[in-house]
């Protein structure tokens, strides 16, 4: 999809990280952009600075999880930008929670936001979208933690976004003929506020590096650029390889990073096809 310019974008989880670099670049490139979030604060600075760089985006305050949130955030974008090309579900939320404890709250939040905010995005959007038959893209942000090896030691977040990723592979199949297409966003480690703050996020990559991730900490900024690039070779999977990581990420994201990601990713396969256990692409 080459065509972005005056043309609609929203992008949940919108208030920082890597959905407000991506509704900023979009609306570089010439699009009119929601950004929604459910934080009121962060939303309402993120628009301002956009707003004071001139940037066509307004904000909408969503929670992706409730469905008719964003069935009312739906309802301002069509109303705001008379349409909708390119629709980026990316709120999510890191998501400690424990597999043997009693607190389910951990749980029923990642499910909510990481899951059943793709699952609502997509009901409330993507019948109207189709009735405008326009050409147009849904992304949803996954993680390699989930969808290329498992981080084992924070399952809901992790099997969370394991389930984005058959959500997305799904609504590919059911796109098949239309004039619009699914796609998943697998960021790299990335200084946001995911963790809470993004100065953070270097203690994240040394605790990663120490399990034997060799992770690599990029910014938000060149994730958008990721972003973009898949948007105009309409990839599927929007990840880093060798030549993005050249030429978007100043090659941050590392050979050794690469060639681990890949034996995480050729390690499930392999583990299901020879009777294997997961012991290889656990992290
Ligand atoms: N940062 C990383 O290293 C990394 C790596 C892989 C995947 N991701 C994914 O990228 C996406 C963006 O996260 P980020 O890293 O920019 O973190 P972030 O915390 O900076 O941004 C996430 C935004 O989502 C918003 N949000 C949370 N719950 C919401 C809800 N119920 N409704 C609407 N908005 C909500 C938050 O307020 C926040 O502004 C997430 O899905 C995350 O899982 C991040």
């Amino acid at each position: 999809m080459d065509d972005l310019l005056g043309k609609g974008a929203v992008v949940t989880g919108g208030g920082g990280g890597i959905g407000l670099a991506t509704g900023r670049i979009l609306a570089r490139e010439g699009m009119s952009v929601v950004l929604a979030d459910v934080n009121e604060d962060r939303l309402a600075s993120a628009v301002d600075t956009c707003l004071a760089d001139g940037l066509d985006i307004r904000g909408k305050v969503t929670d992706v999880s409730d469905l008719d949130s964003t069935r009312a955030l739906a309802q301002f974008a069509y109303d705001e930008l008379g349409g909708v090309h390119v629709l980026h579900l990316n709120a999510g939320i890191g998501a400690m929670a424990s597999l043997t404890n009693d607190d389910i709250t951990g749980w029923e939040q990642a499910v909510g936001v990481n899951y059943f905010g793709v699952v609502w995005g997509i009901k409330a959007f993507v019948p109207r979208m189709l009735e405008m038959g326009d050409a147009g893209v849904v992304i949803a942000t996954s993680s390699g933690a989930g969808i290329e090896g498992t981080a084992f030691e924070q399952p809901a977040y992790a099997s969370t976004k394991a389930a984005v990723l058959t959500v997305m592979e799904s609504l590919h199949g059911q796109l098949a003929g239309t004039a619009l297409r699914a796609a998943v966003l697998c960021p790299p480690l990335t200084a946001t506020n995911l963790a809470g703050d993004p100065a953070y996020m270097p203690i994240v990559e040394d605790m990663l590096r120490a399990k034997g991730v060799p992770a690599a900490l990029t910014q938000p900024e060149q994730v958008a650029e990721l972003v973009i690039d898949g948007i105009r070779n309409d990839r599927f999977f929007i990840r880093v390889d060798e030549s993005r990581s050249k030429e978007l990420f100043d090659g941050i994201v590392t050979p050794e990073f690469l060639q681990w990601n890949e034996r995480m990713i050729r390690g499930r396969a392999e583990a299901q096809l020879t009777d294997g256990a997961p012991d290889g692409y656990l992290w």
